[in-house]
């Protein structure tokens, strides 16, 4: 990956330096996919210290209730060591649970209309659920499991909450510009070339070629942020690479496998020991893209952001605008078929 520096995020991920809103007289929202784990888990701790009251949005209630609990006690723990001028000017947010299963389209339409039955509001999405590497499969709307849960399901939520970040813009002028942050991955770059999205890519053998489909799935993922970038100035769209993470549930397919899943744990963590981040490093440029005030549209819109907070550049597939529309008009074509309407960017 090409890592040319031209931008970066202004407190270069000091978390501290990002601001800590006080919510009873400015209450943020923030929804995350996928926040009761891995990346999203830390992403959501900082959200809540700074402040924000987060939609933990899930597929399993009982983990993101389990989150939930352990995020109060860790944010718990780090207010212990707040000096008590910290104390006076930082206030904790709010947590919520959300039911979303991105295996499944209706329940992020139902996930979207339960949103909008709490909260006229929404500042920042975080598409960070995702799926890594698992075995060919269909999805119940007849998408490939790992397109649908990393590229159609976060488009069909982006651009049916899109409208509620615009009008809080709208309410809100002087406040940072609404954004909405994508992670991608390192792994974009397994797609070595473009493939037509009604490729599927199901071919033998499956441990190689998950990954290829992992790769496009987060290549059709940098191309939907980018036609979103066109629609309109009202919004920030940010995508990032937060780096290797091998300690998070992406893994578990394959660490988990009978008999072989202790040397593919084995090899991960090897692999993270040398090259990798923990969790918690991982998640800061997610937090650094959400909560810096600095980021505008005008100089801002459609960067990739990489780990160590930097600009960077995705791929030349990622980055080709031609293969942004064709993905855009497969995917709003394949929706049609399944009674979701997108609205052109
Ligand atoms: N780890 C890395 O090295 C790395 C590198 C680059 C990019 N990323 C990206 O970072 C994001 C977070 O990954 P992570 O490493 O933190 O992995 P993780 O711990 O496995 O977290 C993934 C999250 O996505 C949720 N999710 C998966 N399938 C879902 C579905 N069908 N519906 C709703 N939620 C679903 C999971 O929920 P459950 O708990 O219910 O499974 C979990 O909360 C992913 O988009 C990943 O591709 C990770």
């Amino acid at each position: 990956m090409s890592t040319s520096s031209s931008s970066s995020t202004s407190s270069s991920l000091d978390l501290d330096s990002l601001p800590y809103l006080n919510p009873s007289h400015d209450r943020r929202i923030a929804f995350i996919t996928g926040g009761n784990s891995g990346l999203g888990f830390y992403t959501v701790l900082q959200l809540y210290l700074h402040g924000y009251t987060i939609y933990i949005a899930g597929r399993s209630k009982s983990r993101c209730i389990n989150s939930i609990k352990e995020l109060k006690n860790k944010a718990t723990e780090i207010r212990s060591k707040y000096s008590s001028q910290e104390l006076n000017e930082r206030f904790l947010g709010d947590l919520r649970f959300l039911e979303i299963d991105f295996s499944n389209l209706n329940s992020i339409l139902t996930a979207v209309e339960n949103f909008k039955k709490l909260e006229d509001n929404l500042h920042i999405l975080i598409n960070n659920a995702g799926a890594m590497a698992l075995p060919y499969t269909l999805t119940t709307d007849k998408f490939e499991i790992q397109l649908q849960t990393n590229f159609v399901s976060p488009l069909v939520l982006t651009t049916k909450l899109l409208p509620i970040l615009e009008k809080t813009k709208d309410k809100f002028p002087k406040l940072p510009t609404p954004r909405i942050i994508y992670l991608s991955s390192f792994g974009h770059l397994f797609a070595l070339k473009y493939f037509s999205l009604t490729n599927d890519l199901n071919y033998s053998p499956n441990f190689i070629f998950t990954w290829v489909r992992y790769g496009m799935a987060k290549v059709a993922g940098i191309h939907f942020m980018k036609m979103l970038t066109l629609r309109n100035p009202k919004v920030l769209f940010i995508t990032v690479h937060p780096g290797l993470i091998m300690n998070t549930n992406l893994f578990a397919y394959w660490t988990r496998l009978p008999m072989v899943g202790i040397m593919f744990w084995c090899l991960f963590h090897i692999f993270g020991y040398f090259f990798g981040v923990t969790s918690k490093e991982g998640a800061n440029v997610v937090i650094q893209c959400s909560l810096d005030p600095n980021l505008t549209v005008e100089n801002d819109n459609g960067k990739y952001f990489g780990p160590d907070g930097n600009e960077s550049q995705p791929s030349l597939i990622a980055s080709n605008m031609d293969y942004a529309a064709r993905t855009w008009i497969w995917t709003v074509h394949e929706l049609s078929k399944r009674g979701i309407t997108i609205p052109n960017p």
